[in-house]
């Protein structure tokens, strides 16, 4: 080390790159900067290497200490300026992207308000009413096993009965062992299986079949089910759940009938219809008293048991209450259909 104060170079030496890294521009200077000092051929490199030539033991520790200090100190004040680029870089970028939302903030403020889908508020005010008749919501899960979705709800394979469902199937390992459900009926057998009975509950949600989509018909839509079971339950007291809901939703001036129909879970079964102001009929549901092999696969003893069960299509109703034409514009998400439903 040559004898011009080694300590006042080092020093120097740490200052200039200082000075050079506060104004580096970006990553590539502040490696450059830093390279010059802490480097293979940097300055301080240099006064390290040149330390053997110091006699004095004790001299060229604390010069190596020195060194040693100013090398970190170099680097993690690079370090630091490679940060601040960075963080200066996102803050340049978002200033850059921002977007000015005031305007949509203030429209939002006065009429433009969003809302809730069709489907989704028909559902809303479905589960009020029955929360409101004292039944509690479930749900079931829309990908589900045969078992649940047919051979629970007394449809053991190759059941006749499966054709009145255009079935979905899951490309799993086991071919048709699973399902897009094609109801929301198996909800009940796992409702049964999950909560001691009494049970008063209905399970909305959405369900699949293999269809063209029309007017009146799309591939996923969804349904209501409901299910009760407790001691002495009987077919009045089905008529007369569904016609407390009919009143309550449509209003009171709707009633509601019941024509003998089959469903291989409900026995006996029905056909569930309403009856507009104006005197005509639709079609809502289907409905029955729970089968004794359908409370048996939920766990439950049908001597001590009895039950009704029924199920509905809450787009239908939705299509119904609001005069929708086509099913299909429900679901073509076009704001000039959606924003006439406040
Ligand atoms: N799951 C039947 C359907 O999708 C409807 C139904 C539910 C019938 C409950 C009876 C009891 O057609």
């Amino acid at each position: 080390m040559s004898s011009a104060d080694p300590s006042q170079r080092i020093a120097s030496a740490v200052e200039a790159a200082l000075a050079d890294l506060s104004v580096a521009g970006d990553a590539a200077a502040v490696s450059a900067v830093a390279n010059a000092a802490t480097g293979k051929k940097g300055s301080l490199t240099a006064l390290r290497r040149s330390l053997a030539e110091v006699d004095d033991a004790e001299r060229r520790r604390d010069l190596g200490a020195l060194l040693h200090h100013a090398m970190e100190t170099v680097d993690s004040a690079a370090e630091q300026r490679r940060v601040a680029l960075r963080r200066a870089a996102i803050d340049e970028q978002v200033a850059r992207e921002r977007w000015d939302l005031t305007e949509t903030a203030l429209r939002s403020a006065g009429q433009r308000r969003g809302r809730l889908h069709l489907v989704t508020q028909a559902t809303e005010r479905l589960e009020d009413v029955f929360v409101g008749l004292g039944f509690q919501v479930a749900e079931g899960p829309e990908v589900e096993s045969d078992f649940y979705n047919f051979e629970a709800l007394n449809m053991p394979p190759s059941h006749p009965a499966r054709s009145m469902w255009d079935t979905l199937f899951v490309d799993t390992t086991e071919t048709g062992s699973v399902v897009l459900r094609t109801h929301t009926s198996p909800v009940q057998i796992r409702v049964m299986q999950e909560w001691p009975p009494p049970i008063y509950a209905v399970m909305p949600g959405r369900v699949f079949r293999r269809d063209t989509p029309d007017a009146t018909h799309m591939p996923v839509f969804h349904q209501i089910e409901g299910l009760v079971v407790d001691r002495g339950i009987t077919f009045a007291d089905l008529a007369g759940t569904i016609e407390a809901f009919t009143q309550a939703f449509f209003g009171r001036d709707f009633t509601s009938r019941l024509r003998p129909s089959y469903f291989p879970f409900t026995e006996p079964s029905a056909e569930f219809d309403i009856r507009r102001p104006d005197g005509t009929w639709i079609e809502l549901g289907g409905c029955g008293m729970v089968h004794p092999s359908v409370l048996r696969a939920g766990g439950l003893d049908p001597l001590e048991w009895s039950g009704f069960a029924f199920g509905f299509g809450i787009d239908r109703m939705a299509k119904e209450r609001h005069g929708v034409e086509d099913l299909r514009d429900m679901y073509s998400d076009d704001v000039r259909f959606t924003g006439q439903f406040p």
